[in-house]
């Protein structure tokens, strides 16, 4: 993604791709392929980590400094439910790893992404309904700017020549 313009359109696209793997990985898993299945849940993990760093080290900071909401509101609430995704897919990833062939119907797993799918498809519509509007409006263009030019970059480092 070359350039985002806001905070909306950047952290959805990746809440999009990160959705992406996580439905790669467990179809991997449901047809019994355990190593391709791990390989791409790892995959999502570090992707899904990785946007947790941003919003919690840039883009929270930036909207209670903006809001003057600090120890207190939606950020408090986000940061909640980051660790409960956590400990989800840290379950998760154990019973995929724990499979001896495919994931049928009465695979234990189902039930942790059932949970986990709600759990995070709820965190980021709230996300994307309420806190990354709120950012677009709320925090100075200087700010976001920054923002968004350091998330880019991590995201897609320019080779160096
Ligand atoms: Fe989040
Ligand atoms: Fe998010």
């Amino acid at each position: 993604m070359n350039e985002p313009k806001t905070i909306s359109a950047f952290f959805q696209q990746d809440h999009r791709e990160i959705d992406a793997l996580y439905r790669d990985a467990l179809e991997s898993a449901r047809e019994g392929a355990v190593g391709r299945a791990l390989s791409t849940f790892d995959e999502y993990d570090r992707n899904l980590e990785r946007h947790i760093r941003w919003e919690e080290d840039l883009v929270f900071p930036a909207f209670e400094e903006a809001s003057g909401l600090r120890g207190e509101g939606p950020t408090v609430v986000m940061r909640a439910e980051h660790r409960e995704i956590r400990a989800l897919k840290l379950e998760l990833r154990a019973q995929i790893a724990a499979l001896r062939g495919p994931a049928d119907r009465s695979a234990t797993l189902w039930g942790t992404a059932r949970s986990l799918e709600r759990v995070l498809g709820e965190h980021n519509a709230k996300e994307e309904t309420i806190l990354y509007l709120a950012c677009d409006q709320g925090v100075p263009r200087e700010k976001k700017q920054g923002i968004l030019r350091q998330v880019a970059g991590e995201k897609a480092p320019v080779p160096r020549s």
